[in-house]
């Protein structure tokens, strides 16, 4: 479904029907918008944390299909020796992103980040990652899909305590804050029949997932004001999005 709001070319007759109840209930150009924003704040928060922080390895949990500008892109164009395990639980990200995507220092796993230690142990991880050395880890565009029963500051804990001093978290999120009742529900109507469904959070909820990381300026915001560059960002109030270090 993201795949198909921002124009990819991986996406299946039921990704395209679910998104026109998206598109019906809130507008087809909101809705794309809005997975641009993200996508720009997942490209900016790589280029930078690689560019300004020394970053060389980033977990990328809930990567999605490989579309315009991947993370490992991105990373290794400030250092071809950047590494990337991008971590998804759906198999057909797997399928398309191996010819795609891996090399080197790019591999994918397939694993389901509510068990944190089928990605912390696998040896895929073990064989890219070095936890003694700091690391990004990612969960763009993906808390949204975890249920509160589900945790999602139990997860990012996991990888924190993991996660070597001066290591990084970033995190984008759809909020109810901003987000009209009707919007809200249009969005939870589209993912009824989708593999997870579709939690909205408070701006406040969202900040304590970052619990025992420091948020860096300028800290939880609206992603297209974070850090804005020459590319330019879609400026919507549907997302909440920022990026926290461990001491
Ligand atoms: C909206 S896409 C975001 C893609 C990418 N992170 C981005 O922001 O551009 C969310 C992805 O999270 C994945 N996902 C959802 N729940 C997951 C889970 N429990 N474990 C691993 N991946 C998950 C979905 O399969 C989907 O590919």
């Amino acid at each position: 479904m993201y795949d198909e709001a921002l124009h990819g070319k991986d996406h299946y007759e039921v990704d395209r029907r679910a998104n026109a109840t998206l598109y019906e209930g809130i507008g087809e150009a909101s809705v794309r918008a809005t997975a641009l924003e993200n996508r720009r704040f997942l490209g900016r928060v790589v280029r930078r944390l690689a560019a300004e922080h020394g970053i060389r390895q980033f977990l990328d949990i809930g990567s999605g299909l490989p579309t315009m500008r991947n993370t490992h892109q991105i990373a290794q164009e400030a250092d071809p020796g950047a590494r990337v395990l991008y971590v998804d639980y759906d198999p057909i990200v797997a399928v398309h992103g191996r010819a795609l995507l891996e090399g080197d220092n790019t591999r994918i796993l397939t694993a389901d980040m509510r068990e944190p230690a089928a990605i912390l142990d696998a040896p895929e991880t073990h064989d890219l990652i070095d936890f003694t050395r700091p690391v990004a880890v990612l969960f763009i565009a993906v808390f949204h899909f975890i249920t509160p029963a589900e945790d999602p500051a139990r997860i990012v804990a996991a990888f924190r305590e993991r996660s070597a001093p001066g290591s990084y978290v970033g995190i984008s999120h759809l909020t109810s804050d901003g987000t009209p009742p009707g919007e809200q529900r249009s969005w939870e109507k589209a993912f009824e029949n989708a593999t997870s469904p579709m939690v909205f959070r408070t701006r406040e909820e969202i900040n304590g997932i970052f619990d025992g990381y420091e948020l860096i300026e300028p800290g939880l915001v609206r992603p297209w004001t974070w850090h804005p560059d020459d590319e330019g960002s879609p400026q919507t109030t549907s997302l909440y999005g920022g990026v926290g270090r461990k001491r």
